[in-house]
Formats: C-alpha cells, structure tokens, sequence
C-alpha cells in the first residue's frame, strides 16, 4: 500500500504532528509506504514529491509549520492547457506514481478539493485543520489552542502597558468568518472588547465603552477578530486581494479602530496586529495531542478503507464523519456564547 500525504491551506501548528502519527503507525503497524507531496495540491497537480519515511519524521513533533510545505493551490481551478482538467491531472499523476491512497489534511478549501477527488473515484482520508476552529463537523482542530494561547500572552503583556500609558490597545487576531480565537483569547486575557465577525458592531458604542473603561482607573484591551466589521456606514478596509478559493485577504479592522477610537474619544489609542505569529511555532500540549490521535486514526481508517472519511473530534473520541460534511457548515459563535461573556461585544 502506498500513501499519498498532502497538507493544504494556511499552515498551523500540529501539522507535523499529524504526518508523524501517519507515517509512523503506517510503516510500523501496517507496513505501509508513504509519498508526501508537497504545497499542498500544487504537489499531486505537478507530481512534486518529498520521501517520507520514518527517519524523515524523526523530531517533528514540537515543530510548528509542516514539513510538506502548503499552498493554496486549487486544482478545480486549474486548466493546465493539455485538454485536461486540473482535478484530471492530480488523479494521473497519483496513479503514475503508484499512490492508492491519499490523505489530506486541510481545511474547508482542501478537504473540498479532497470530497471532489473521493466523488471521482480516488480514495482519500481528510483530516480537518484550521486555527480558526471554524470547521462543522469537527469540536475542535489542532492549532486553535495554540493560537489562542498565543493571543492571550500578547493581552496579558498589553494590559501592563495601556495602564501605564492610559491608552487603549487593540489587539487584531485572525478570524475570517469566525470569532473563536478572539473569544477565547479575550475572555482568557481578560479583555474589556471583543469584536467578532458574527456579530457587526457600531464604532460609537464600541467608543462609548472604551471612554467609560477610562472612568476607571483601568486602561480598555480591544480584541478584534481580523473579519469582524463594523455596521457604520462611510468605514471601510482598504485591502480587497482574492486568493485562489475566492478569500479576500483579510487586514486592516484594528487599524481602522485605532483612528476611529482616537478621533471619536480624544484618548490615544493603539493598535498591535498579532498575524501570522498566531499561526507559528511550536504547538501546545493540546494540539499535539490532538495532531497525534487525527493522525492514528486517519491511517487507521486507510487500514479499514474508510475513504471519503475525515477524522473528528467529537466530545473526547475521534470518531470518522463524510468528508462532505467538513465543508457543509462552518461552525460560528454561537449568540449564547457572547451573552455569557461579562465583556462588551459591540
Ligand atoms: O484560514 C485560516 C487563516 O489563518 C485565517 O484566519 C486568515 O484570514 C488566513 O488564514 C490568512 O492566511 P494567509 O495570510 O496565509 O493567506
């Protein structure tokens, strides 16, 4: 048996810790043989490969990033101009290479490259990633817990200086369509605000809030998710860049409440935009924990030809769901959640 192993979409910390757990149960168990391909789709659409064996995952476990390398590369995009089509393409190269498997792991954009490829024939497994905790069918993914404990170390270190300072600080962290980490970052740094993609806000009541913090002796921690808007009309974001599944390249939220803040308030305010360190290093406990079993469970159900499965976490067991369902819902914050927090949402 030979295992085809890709990595797709943003990068997040736990991806090495899924292709070890692979790679390691495959050989030793099942006497398997692995392919990595690599940036992700780009890897099976020009049949670009790496050797994986065991010693090429020796030590990766506490290494952010992932060794396969990721793009956001869409083959149902692709027409390479040989009359085939770009998904044509990833299945005769996975054939030229003796590849009778493939396990993807991604988030929405891959796996619904990966339900795409199942739906013609090939066998695949998906495992879910995305920091954005974001994914239906899954509770949690790898990478989220890092990401949040990431944000909240930066609001424990900013709380120190806005009191100095009397300023507020805004913390802008990634979401996309999901405020996840901001809500968790925020409510385990104790933010005053949290501003989240699922719930627009209004500038002035955001502003009134961050004036009443000042009342107090206390200096306001604005946390902002990257996709959060606000309902003012006349504000906008400059940055409007698609990538290749059609996301605009996010940026600019807490910049714009920067300016906004100071010019509503008088109080200066500033802005820290925590980004792709968010996404880097090493991961936690928990998501290299989680990275292992999704991993051992993923060659697991290659062993049992459960293709066209994707690994979940549902509760404390992972549990195998159709790789259809990763991409059918995204998962958002609840109302419920937000009306629990005693913080100010906007
Ligand atoms: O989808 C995960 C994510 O981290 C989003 O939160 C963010 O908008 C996006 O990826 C940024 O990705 P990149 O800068 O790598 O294109």
């Amino acid at each position: 048996m030979r295992v085809g192993v890709l990595t797709g979409g943003g990068d997040c910390p736990g991806l090495n810790g899924v292709i070890r757990a692979l790679v390691r149960r495959g050989t030793q168990e099942f006497g398997y043989d692995f392919v990595g391909f690599r940036d992700g789709w780009r890897g099976p659409l020009e049949g670009d490969t790496i050797p994986l064996d065991v010693a090429a995952v020796r030590g990766i476990l506490p290494r952010g990033g992932t060794i396969l390398g990721t793009s956001r590369t869409n083959p149902l995009k692709q027409a390479p101009g040989d009359g085939r089509s770009g998904l044509d393409r990833v299945k005769d190269n996975l054939a030229g290479l003796g590849v009778d498997v493939l396990v993807a792991i991604g988030g929405e954009d891959t796996l619904g490259v990966a339900t795409a490829l199942h739906a013609e024939g090939v066998p695949v497994v998906g495992v879910p990633k995305t920091i954005d905790n974001d994914l239906g069918a899954t509770d949690y993914t790898f990478g989220f817990d890092t990401a949040v404990n990431i944000a909240m170390e930066a609001i424990d270190r900013l709380h120190t200086t806005a009191e100095s300072h009397h300023r507020a600080l805004i913390v802008e962290v990634m979401g996309r369509n999901a405020g996840w980490i901001a809500l968790h970052a925020g409510m385990a740094g104790g933010a005053n605000v949290i501003l989240i993609p699922e719930k627009p806000f209004s500038i002035d009541k955001v502003c009134e809030y961050v004036e009443s913090r000042f009342q107090t002796r206390y200096a306001p921690i604005v946390v902002v998710a990257e996709g959060a808007r606000p309902v003012d009309e006349g504000v906008s974001l400059l940055d409007q860049r698609l990538d290749a599944f059609g996301h605009v390249r996010l940026g600019g939220i807490g910049q714009l409440l920067e300016g906004e803040i100071e010019k509503r308030t008088g109080k200066e305010a500033r802005c820290t935009v925590l980004g792709h360190i968010q996404r880097g290093g090493t991961p936690t406990a928990f998501d290299r924990v989680l990275a292992t079993r999704f991993g051992l469970q993923a060659i697991g159900a290659v062993r049992n030809g459960a293709f066209g499965m994707m690994m979940s976490l549902q509760g404390t067991q992972i549990v195998r769901v159709p790789l259809a369902e990763a991409t059918r819902e995204p998962k958002l914050v609840p109302p419920e959640r937000y009306a629990e927090a005693e913080v100010f949402f906007g």
